[in-house]
């Protein structure tokens, strides 16, 4: 069955009326998938202690179930792209809809640890595809003056899933008395957890059943007057169909990995077209600054800092409501000053802040559990370490998704922001894996690596990446 792109009971002999705030509504209702995102991954958090004690798992195969979910998420945005130009980026949410309620439920119900890996993986999969699909779709049913601050509200999802996830962690917790206890109404509290994920995803399949399909798919699949109607409705401009057709012409319904190879000999040079590549290592720096580093293992930081189990928590909320409080600065930044000044800003802040975080680590005493750090210390890596994240939610984090949606052309963007994606979802992997044995060698090493990859981030956006502000899709 299509996905309704209009109501049947609407005359299309005229010109559909422009619906105010039309946009906003689909690009929130698809933004759900972003929600999913940062739900899906902070979930585990509050789950972690209760399975390992469970399953009796060793560190590393409880890494193995962590991290499964992050691959997973490599795998999912690597097919979502051509998958959504196949079928339709509509169809694609719905799929990703159910599979991330079959994974939560699934994934409450394992019996066992390899069950729960694979469940996760899927979990996962269902991420890295909101992951590319949601910030193509938003992109392509935006009005270019508002397309960052509609595709900043897949970050605004992410992280108001974070947040969501972390307090259903503490309340299912505090219900039950402990993660490994049954909460009133029956069940483990951890399994709860995990499952719980089902309900917000059981909405989103509902919502993406009444969102139209892109104008951009649309044209593709010669659907020119159901894309026209569309572009009236939420654009507010009919006549851009005539561009959009343009942008595509000639262009082969589906485009695989080897048409981002480029035609010219100057654009096969590097093996991907130049435009490809920019947002691989965009989108892995996004990683390899260590933002998930605080978001996934901050406990061991603020414990070093001096605080108990249950004030690390707490100060875990306040890291992510000051994560929340950056994207709204993004949101309100992103379409007046660009893309580029704020993602400069944001790198020097996370390089200076990173910076004070080497310094600190550098002058305590102890490593690991025991790490202890001098009153005073604690303090200034206490600010360090949140104005850090205040400069990667004000610009890297909303940035990378809205330049994602928007940086490629008409004919390779979904198959574009797949292998980016991809790469952000490996780089994202790489960080998590390595970091508590990095951590065990040398944490001011560790800050240190982050901190030139914030530099080199800086760098790279001077150098090399254009200004996507007020543009066209069809002019890029
Ligand atoms: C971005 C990152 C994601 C991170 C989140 C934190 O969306 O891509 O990995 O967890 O920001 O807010």
């Amino acid at each position: 069955m299509d996905p309704p792109s209009v109501t049947p009971d609407e005359d299309t002999s005229h010109p559909p009326a422009r619906r105010p705030g039309g946009a906003v509504l689909i690009a929130a209702a698809a933004a759900i998938g972003g929600f999913l995102f940062g739900y899906d991954t902070a979930v585990i958090n509050g789950a972690v202690d209760a399975i390992k004690a469970e399953f009796h798992l060793s560190a590393l195969v409880l890494g193995t179930a962590v991290s499964a979910a992050l691959l997973g998420g490599a795998i999912g945005a690597w097919f979502a792209g051509p998958l959504a130009d196949r079928i339709g980026r509509v169809r694609v949410m719905l799929i990703t809809a159910l599979m991330f309620a079959v994974s939560a439920v699934g994934s409450g119900l394992a019996i066992g640890p390899i069950s729960l890996t694979a469940w996760r993986a899927v979990a996962g999969m269902a991420v890295g595809a909101a992951s590319v699909v949601v910030p193509a779709y938003i992109a392509e049913i935006s009005p270019a003056g508002k397309r960052g601050r509609l595709g900043s509200l897949q970050q605004l999802a992410i992280v108001i899933g974070i947040c969501a996830a972390l307090l259903t962690d503490y309340a299912l917790a505090t219900s039950a008395g402990g993660a490994r206890n049954d909460v009133p109404w029956g069940g483990t509290a951890w399994r709860w957890m995990l499952a719980s994920a089902a309900f917000p995803a059981a909405l989103y399949g509902l919502l993406a059943l009444r969102i139209p399909e892109s104008p951009r798919y649309l044209v593709r699949r010669h659907r020119d007057e159901q894309a026209r109607e569309v572009l009236q409705r939420y654009v507010g401009d009919g006549e851009r169909l005539g561009e959009i057709r343009r942008s595509l012409a000639g262009t082969k319904q589906t485009i695989e990995l080897a048409d981002l190879r480029g035609r010219s000999a100057r654009d096969r040079r590097f093996g991907l077209l130049p435009i490809v590549w920019i947002g691989i290592v965009l989108a892995a720096l996004q990683q390899l600054v260590g933002i998930n580093v605080i978001f996934y293992y901050s406990t061991t930081l603020w414990r070093a800092v001096g605080f108990t189990e249950n004030d690390a928590l707490l100060t875990s909320v306040i890291t992510s409501l000051i994560n929340l409080t950056g994207t709204f600065v993004a949101i309100a930044l992103i379409d007046r000053v660009g893309r580029k000044p704020l993602l400069t800003v944001g790198a020097a802040g996370m390089a200076l802040t990173l910076a004070t975080l080497v310094w600190c680590f550098s002058r305590a005493t102890g490593t690991g559990e025991n790490l202890t750090l001098a009153p005073g210390v604690d303090v200034v890596a206490l600010l360090a370490a949140n104005l850090y994240v205040l400069s990667f939610a004000a610009s890297w984090g909303p940035t990378l998704w809205v330049l994602l949606g928007e940086m490629f052309n008409n004919q390779i963007r979904v198959t574009a922001v797949a292998v980016a994606g991809a790469a952000q979802w490996i780089a994202n992997w790489l960080v998590t894996i390595s970091f508590p044995s990095l951590a065990d060698v040398s944490l001011p090493l560790t800050y240190g690596i982050f901190t030139a990859f914030a530099a080199l981030a800086l760098v790279f956006v001077q150098r090399f990446l254009p200004e996507t502000k007020g543009r066209e899709l069809e002019a890029m």
